[in-house]
């Protein structure tokens, strides 16, 4: 997601932290103050309880915190591929952590296109694009909506491969009444200042429902150790820090409350923008219950009415401006324009919309008012 700057920096933002530590802060200061008064800065009881308080939320028996979403992500690969490499097939439409931990876990990825109305890999998608050597697959719930989880388990089930959850974007968001990282053989969060749980600097879990993974993660997370010295293989360092835990503790408890907020908010934006000029709402997908993380409109006119926002001191933003088979990070694999064209065609006319469970009623009626404006004036509508 790269360099982010969340203060208030034009007059409506498009993601604004500081409502949040207006209400929160003296429950976080008090919180962290504990932390420094039991002086447990490495793995302490914050750690625990947060672990014990999200799994619960997520409705699965093991969370281990980590340093980050892409540690999660590449931590829970590395189990999932420890007997086993291959490859993996991830969406196009993602952010680059997605595919970058299958890498550095030992696997190779296949992107994957993704549905055109939602930005989501499908079954259909994915059956298309298996090969022989499919280990397992990537569902990332992009934008706060998760993928359709019962068809993709059956399909991983069938031909014996695994299933990971990138959540990074989707706490708390449900399919068929089940949360997102109850789903898969394993699943990753990130607590990324600005996602729906988010801490004030980097975090990160895994969540699973097997005994043996969430094992092997926490050994491999904290240097491969059983106990004080005493390591059974070779781990890393890449613990969910205590001050931060601590945070994501005080901010849990609303998380419920935040999404529900997002959601109407959401509902406020599309009731304000059915009809003005080719803008395309977001789509909700039958059994899902999407928290958005962000609200993507598509158009043709997505760069002039990005600017155009801009100039009035609106903070909308693009999530994402270049599909991942298209990054110069992946030149060398002989991917092109064309080949994955649903990807190609969203990252070319997603705009990410100011949404924030803070922002208020007349601050969605001001920015879809400039939108209304926007294509009445360029003769659009
Ligand atoms: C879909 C997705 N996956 C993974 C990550 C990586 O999380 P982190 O930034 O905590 O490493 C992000 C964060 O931006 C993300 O949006």
């Amino acid at each position: 997601m790269g360099e982010c700057n969340f203060m208030k920096n034009s007059s409506i933002p498009l993601v604004d932290l500081s409502r949040q530590v207006e209400t929160l802060g003296p429950r976080i200061n008090d919180a962290l103050a504990r932390v420094i008064s039991n002086g447990d800065f490495i793995h302490g009881k914050a750690v625990k309880a947060f672990e014990e308080e999200f799994s619960e939320f997520v409705g699965v028996p093991h969370c281990i915190g980590v340093a980050n979403g892409t540690d999660a992500l590449e931590i829970a690969l590395r189990w999932l591929m420890r007997e086993r490499t291959g490859t993996v097939l991830v969406p196009s439409m993602t952010f680059i952590a997605s595919a970058e931990a299958v890498g550095l876990a030992g696997g190779r990825v296949k992107f994957v296109d993704v549905d055109p109305s939602t930005a989501l890999l499908t079954p259909e998608l994915v059956t298309k694009a298996w090969t022989n050597d499919t280990v397992g697959v990537v569902a990332v719930h992009l934008w706060g909506q998760m993928c359709d989880m019962e068809e993709l388990s059956r399909l991983c089930r069938e031909r014996g491969a695994w299933l990971l959850e990138d959540c990074a974007q989707a706490h708390g968001a449900r399919f068929r009444g089940r949360p997102a990282g109850s789903w898969g053989d394993a699943a990753a969060f990130s607590f990324y200042p600005g996602k729906n749980l988010g801490a004030f600097g980097d975090g990160g879990a895994v969540t699973t429902n097997n005994s043996t993974c969430a094992d092997w993660v926490r050994r491999y997370a904290n240097h491969g150790r059983s106990k004080k010295y005493l390591h059974e293989m070779e781990g890393r360092n890449s613990r969910l820090d205590t001050m931060q835990a601590a945070i994501l503790r005080v901010k849990l408890a609303h998380l419920s409350d935040w999404n529900i907020s997002r959601r109407r908010l959401a509902e406020r934006y599309s009731e304000n923008l059915k009809g003005v000029g080719d803008l395309v709402l977001p789509v909700t997908r039958d059994g899902a219950e999407h928290v958005f993380h962000l609200f993507v409109v598509t158009t043709s006119h997505r760069d002039a009415l990005l600017d155009y926002l801009a100039n009035q001191g609106i903070g909308a933003g693009v999530h994402y401006p270049c599909p991942l088979h298209l990054q110069p990070a992946y030149a060398g694999w002989g991917l092109c324009p064309g080949d994955l064209p649903a990807s190609e065609g969203v990252a070319n006319s997603c705009l990410s919309l100011p949404l924030f469970p803070e922002m208020r009623d007349d601050e969605i009626d001001t920015v879809s008012l400039m939108i209304r404006e926007y294509f009445r004036s360029t003769g659009h509508a």
